[in-house]
């Protein structure tokens, strides 16, 4: 509620001056032509004008409002405001514009602006008010229409916030959990990192021990091929003969399947199998025709001479037991231990066939060559009963069905 110090001071007289003619029809004239609510009533609050405006807001004739009191039309919940006003005009007060709600003929609450004046008479006494009402039901809608829709807003906004605000709680969680598979992924690249270095450590100390082991390899195979060379300088023939026995029972052992590495050993066991002959002199062994009883005693003892020589030697194979079993005969019949059948050793049972062979099939100092099918024609006639009959049957497939040659430009 609004109130003025400076109120418009209207008189009763301004309204309907009877003495000054013309000036009061022109009054009349305004307040009945005014689209708004202009209504006066007495000092009983009963309304004593009513304009045009007042009967287009409220739906109330002037002959339907006049006479009656101003309460009629003010809603219950107004009533206590509005005598107070009513009360406050009646003592001369000016009441300003204020925003108010007055029901009309058809029972509708209209939101009113207003203002309330008091009327004077000629002496300055209050004999009544006078109210000017507008409608603001429409700004008032506007006004709600507005308010409901900023709410509107303001809820969404604060939904949108909430949306937002999940949202950033999702990201900020993919950011933890990315950081996290990041890490894991690091943790993983690094593993894998260290285990590259530790494979590519292995492969370098496994790519060392190949070259170790090549290096004793070769170191191995030239003691080998010295200890060949010291038996040539002495006996030119055993030298030979030792080369291609090795060569025929690798040969052999391939034929029976054996592996790589077993073939080695029955190449390198051949290399050495007469090395004991060193111990026999030269004379004998280079001996024209036949030898006596006491010197081929003393040739068969090449055998453990050979065999206590090579013993000492730590082979990555067993090459001291075929040399001393390669004289030895499945019958019992051989030397130096006159072994039988299974006591003497595959390697050694090779041995014995390509020693055979190759000393049959090559020149002698006591007789000339015999060539290689009388040599094959000996293990074949002691297959089974001397020699080892898969070892004869192996020998005799490589020299009948694959072609292979002793070196006989040697022989
Ligand atoms: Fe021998
Ligand atoms: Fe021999």
């Amino acid at each position: 509620m609004k109130t003025s110090s400076d109120p418009p001071h209207i008189s009763v007289g301004s309204l309907v001056p009877p003495s000054e003619g013309g000036v009061a029809e022109r009054l009349a004239a305004i307040v009945s032509g005014s689209t708004d609510a202009i209504v006066s009533n007495d000092l009983n609050n009963i309304i004593t004008s009513w304009n045009h405006g007042a009967e287009h807001l409220l739906g109330y004739l002037s002959q339907e409002a006049i006479g009656k009191s101003l309460d009629f039309l003010v809603p219950l919940d107004r009533l206590q405001e509005e005598n107070l006003i009513f009360q406050k005009a009646l003592k001369g007060e000016w009441i300003g514009t204020y925003e108010s709600d007055l029901i009309s003929k058809n029972k509708q609450r209209i939101a009113i602006s207003t203002t309330v004046s008091p009327i004077f008479d000629t002496n300055g006494n209050v004999i009544g008010t006078s109210r000017i009402a507008r409608d603001i039901s429409t700004q008032k809608k506007a006004q709600h229409e507005l308010i409901i829709a900023n709410q509107e807003k303001a809820k969404r906004a604060a939904e949108l916030l909430i949306a937002n605000e999940e949202k950033a709680k999702r990201v900020a969680e993919l950011v933890i959990a990315n950081k996290e598979l990041l890490f894991q992924n690091e943790e993983k690249a690094k593993r894998a990192a260290e285990l590259l270095i530790a494979n590519e450590e292995k492969a370098k100390r496994v790519a060392e021990l190949e070259i170790i082991h090549e290096k004793l390899q070769d170191s191995l195979m030239e003691t080998i091929v010295l200890a060949r060379e010291l038996v040539e300088l002495r006996d030119p023939y055993t030298a030979r003969h030792e080369k291609y026995v090795g060569e025929l029972a690798r040969a052999i052992g391939e034929q029976l399947g054996f592996d790589a590495d077993r073939q080695q050993g029955l190449r390198i066991a051949g290399y050495l199998h007469d090395i004991g002959k060193i111990i026999i002199p030269a004379e004998i062994l280079s001996k024209p025709g036949k030898i006596s009883a006491e010197e081929y005693a003393l040739v068969k003892n090449h055998v453990k001479a050979g065999y206590n020589l090579l013993k000492q030697i730590n082979f990555p194979w067993n090459i001291s037991r075929p040399v001393l079993e390669h004289h030895e005969r499945l019958d019992g019949g051989g030397y130096p231990n006159g072994l039988t059948g299974d006591q003497i050793s595959m390697e050694g049972r090779i041995l014995a066939v390509a020693d055979v062979v190759e000393a049959m099939s090559a020149y002698r100092p006591y007789r000339p060559a015999l060539g290689v099918e009388v040599a094959l024609a000996e293990i074949e006639r002691g297959r089974g009963s001397i020699y080892d009959e898969k070892v004869v049957d192996a020998c005799l497939a490589l020299f009948r069905e694959k072609g292979y040659k002793i070196n006989v430009e040697d022989h």
